[in-house]
Order: C-alpha cells, then structure tokens, then sequence
C-alpha cells in the first residue's frame, strides 16, 4: 500500500486553515501526515493549535535574521531535513526570496483570498468591496518566484451582498477556505495534481481554467 505523504504546514497567524487541515487530515491519516507546523512568528495562535494537536512545531523568526536570504535558508534547511512532499502556505505572510521557491518548485502551494488574477497582495476584501465587484473567493495555486502568479489549482466564489462589510467577506471566504484546502491536499497526496511547465496538471491533463469548488455543495466542480 501507498505510504501516506507528508506535508508540512507554514503560518503566521491564527492558523484556522490549519485546524481544517487538522480536522481533515485525521479522516485521511492514510493520504497524508502533517509532519511539522512551521511559524515565523512566536505568538501565532496557530502554534497552540499544533500543540493541542501533538504536532511537531519549529519556531523561525525572521526578525532574528540579517537578511530575506539568510531566513529562507534556515527554512529551507528545516523543511529539508523533514523529508517532505508537500509544503502548504496557511497565512504565511513571507515574501519568498526566487531561490527558495524554485528548490520547492511543484511541491509548494498557497491559498490566497481573492479569484486570482485580481488583487494579489494584501487588503483583497476591502479591496473587492471598493471596486464594486459583485463577487469575491479564493484561490488556492503552485507557488512560483512571482508573488501570487503561480498556475491556479482551485477556485471558490462567494458573492458580495450589498450589506457586506470587510469582515463579512473575510468571514464567508475563510468558511470556504476551510474546505477548499484540505480537498486540494487531498487531491495532492492522491497523486491526481502536479506541476510541470508552469501549469497545473490535473489526472493527467493540464488544467485551462482552475477547478472551481461549489459553495452550495460539498463537491469540486
Ligand atoms: C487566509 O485568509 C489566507 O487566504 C491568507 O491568510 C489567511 C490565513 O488565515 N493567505 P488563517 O491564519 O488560516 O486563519
């Protein structure tokens, strides 16, 4: 039987992407482990949610180092050691240096919350809400050198209601996000998703337009 691959989770924060991932991983404890939980910052809520679930965690905090270089190197030096397949990006709030995205090239993914290719960076919700834009969402996507341009995996809409407020939107993309990501893990460990020339590959087929996770149901596409 296959072997369950073994992903590491990086955050910065709250980590509520993390717990669906830890929610969801003990249903697939045969598709993956979580093998470690990285965090650059020493207060993130997301490393007592590793701790209660009994998860290695390693604390890298960049303000301790000189320079982009000389972090990402540490991290890279800690993610390698961990012998991992998969790195997930859950509110992770590092601009990653060329070097390091290329050693984990196809091996590292990010959820971003906007429909990609609008409003990559920060502040997308308010930034959704003052365009007047009638929808908002997520993307989940392959990590290239450019800052949330690598091929998109998956997508999920939510539609913006004249009532909204920033935290609304953030509210009902972050409910997506909880089950948008473990399914793109899972679709990972299950061998069906790679990356080859830039594009995301899909059981075998390149993808034209992402998979677009349905908001009324439980099912992608
Ligand atoms: C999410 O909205 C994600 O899209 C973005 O950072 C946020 C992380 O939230 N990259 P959490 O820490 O998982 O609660």
């Amino acid at each position: 039987m296959k072997q369950p691959i073994r992903i590491a989770v990086l955050i910065s924060g709250s980590g509520s992407n993390l717990q669906a991932i830890i929610e969801h991983q003990k249903q697939h404890a045969h598709e993956y482990t979580i093998a470690l939980v990285v965090s650059n910052k020493a207060d993130a809520y997301g490393l007592i949610r590793a701790q209660k679930a009994k998860l290695p965690t390693q604390l890298i905090e960049h303000k301790n180092f000189e320079s982009r270089d000389a972090f990402d190197q540490a991290l890279q030096i800690t993610l390698d050691a961990a012998q991992l397949d998969l790195i997930v990006l859950a509110g992770f709030m590092r601009i990653l240096t060329p070097a390091f995205t290329q050693h984990f090239l196809g091996k590292m993914i990010n959820i971003h919350p906007s429909l990609l290719p609008k409003y990559t960076g920060l502040n997308t919700h308010q930034r959704a809400l003052e365009a007047g834009d009638t929808e908002h969402g997520l993307s989940i996507h392959f990590v290239t050198p450019k800052l949330d341009s690598g091929p998109v995996i998956l997508q999920a809409k939510v539609p913006i209601s004249p009532e909204d407020t920033e935290q609304t939107l953030k509210d009902k993309v972050h409910q997506q996000e909880h089950r948008a990501y473990p399914l793109v893990i899972e679709w990972f460990a299950q061998g069906k998703l790679a990356f080859k020339e830039n594009q995301t590959w899909f059981e075998q087929s390149v993808l034209s337009k992402p998979q677009q996770l349905n908001v009324l149901n439980d099912h992608a596409i």
